[in-house]
């Protein structure tokens, strides 16, 4: 699908559909949508006075114009009160539109640059209208072989400037959130690709595909053989029940100053989870093939960060693997020496993420890092305490904290801090090793948190479980069912909102 900016006004553009915005009580048109109302000779106007049409969030009617205007159709998209919008509900009016007008097989529709809208900034307004359409369209059909013909498919969103001197900025917002949602698409890809198609040598060569790709992205992969010289034990103990061979992935992009500390992402990337030997119950285990969505997130990440050229330097980290159980297979009670030279007492094989990211946060350590963040599907306690919509965050640094959060209130990746006080460390103490890593049922999200805290070294550390909002299970407005790549435009936003304030300090 194209977004195309053009010169032009909508009363004379000729498109199969018009999305024509307006806010719930509202008196007046938009300028916009006032002069269309004219040629039509006052059917919008009569559409609201008749109470078809309220404005109401999400709120959808479509008006046939009868060669009134050049336009086939407007579709008079609600978008709440004006008093209360915000890039999140412009985000999922557009997409609920954009669904709308896929559903009725039309190919090409078109859009005012200009919404009216001065709660927000011009380019934040374009930026949110263009991703709620881009994500919202999403679909996962590669393995769909049936019927392909009746897949429908929008070709053309046109977004029309009337003042040619805002060309070049309108253009270039579209272009970020173009670039940003595709490569949480490519995330989403990942995520929902079933782990017979999509094993940690599969993740292996997307990562390899994406930085050859791109000039100043590069590549390493780590295999079993330097995982053993290396001593990545924990890793290899999660890794040891599979035939699949772990993989550790390594992506640089080098966007900014030479020498200026990197940020280290880290992304679990279990591309099965059985559970292992404590072996999960079979129904919605099929689920689990979505639990390197954090590590999907760091490549998507990276990803959108080398195509809008941030002046910054980033690493990403993906230690990836299935846990299955088998006659080599890691058991309840072994004991592992981490990368750390720390010991870890294996009191349940399903608490796998934080075994191979404790080796990838020990690893981010040789990059000398100025912040660490490490984000995956860790526990089902996440859900329980937060919801599916909801990720927990927790961390070292109150600033790098802040951050996140200031990003999430962005991106709408709702973000909630939890409480990392010194007893939960008790938990996760062992008795015949350093740590175990399991600490009962208790506040599990922050005993798992506590225990990567110990592997991070000196270094600023922020945690993101994602357990919830990773995948789907009912639609969002513009996150259709399914894999969500949560975490992709968070930390993009906060990549750019830390160049922006460089900038600012010169
Ligand atoms: N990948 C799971 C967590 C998960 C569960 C993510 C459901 C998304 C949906 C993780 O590896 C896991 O199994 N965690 C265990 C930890 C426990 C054994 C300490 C859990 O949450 O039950
Ligand atoms: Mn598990
Ligand atoms: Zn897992």
């Amino acid at each position: 699908m194209e977004f195309i900016v053009k010169k032009g006004k909508i009363a004379e553009f000729a498109t199969e559909a018009l999305v024509v915005p307006h806010c719930e009580e509202d008196k007046k048109l938009s300028a916009g949508a006032q002069i269309l109302d004219e040629k039509m000779h006052g059917l919008i106007t009569e559409v609201i006075a008749a109470g078809d049409f309220e404005g109401k969030l999400n709120q959808l009617a479509v008006i046939y114009t009868q060669g009134a205007i050049p336009a086939q159709r407007i579709v008079l998209t609600g978008l709440g009160k004006q008093g209360e919008l915000d890039r999140e509900k412009l985000r999922g009016a557009f997409a609920k539109a954009a669904q709308h007008i896929r559903s009725l097989n039309v190919k090409r529709f078109a859009v005012a640059r200009d919404l009216g809208i001065s709660a927000l900034p011009a380019a934040e307004v374009t930026e949110a209208m263009v991703e709620g359409v881009y994500l919202g369209l999403y679909q996962f059909t590669p393995f769909k072989t049936l019927e392909r013909d009746k897949i429908k498919e929008i070709k053309e969103f046109v977004i029309l400037e009337e003042k040619e001197k805002n060309i070049p900025d309108v253009k270039a917002a579209v272009k970020t959130a173009e670039t940003i949602c595709h490569a949480v698409c490519f995330a989403r890809d990942l995520v929902s690709t079933p782990s017979n198609e999509m094993t940690p040598s599969d993740l292996a060569r997307e990562a390899e595909t994406m930085a050859a790709a791109r000039k100043k992205v590069h590549v390493q992969i780590i295999d079993v053989q330097k995982m053993k010289e290396l001593g990545m034990n924990a890793l290899l103990g999660v890794a040891s029940g599979s035939c699949q061979p772990p993989k550790f992935i390594i992506l640089e992009y080098r966007g900014g100053r030479k020498g200026q500390a990197p940020v280290a992402l880290v992304g679990k990337g279990l591309t099965f989870d059985s559970g292992g030997i404590s072996i999960k119950p079979s129904e919605k285990m099929d689920e689990m093939k979505t639990d390197m969505a954090g590590g999907a997130a760091v490549m998507g990440a990276i990803m959108a960060i080398a195509d809008l050229h941030l002046p910054v330097n980033v690493v990403g980290l993906i230690p990836a693997t299935e846990n299955l159980p088998g006659g080599k297979a890691y058991k309840p009670g072994d004991i592992l020496k981490s990368l750390s030279g720390q010991t870890i007492e294996v009191l349940n094989t399903d608490a796998e993420g934080r075994l191979i990211l404790a080796d990838a946060l020990t690893y981010a350590g040789r990059f000398k890092p100025a912040a660490i963040i490490d984000i995956a599907t860790l526990t089902g306690a996440c859900i329980i305490a937060l919801g599916d919509n909801v990720s927990a965050l927790l961390g070292t640094d109150d600033k790098l904290k802040a951050g996140l959060k200031a990003a999430a209130e962005t991106t709408g990746e709702r973000v909630w801090e939890l409480p990392f006080w010194e007893e939960y460390h008790e938990l996760i103490k062992s008795d015949v090793a350093d740590y175990k890593n399991a600490g009962g049922r208790a506040a599990g999200t922050i005993t798992a948190a506590a225990f990567l805290s110990k592997f991070v070294g000196d270094y600023p550390w922020a945690h993101l479980d994602i357990a919830g909002p990773a995948c789907l299970a009912k639609d969002k407005a513009y996150i259709p069912k399914g894999a969500s790549g949560v975490g992709v435009r968070l930390f993009v936003r906060y990549l750019r909102d830390l160049v922006k304030d460089e900038e600012r300090k010169g």
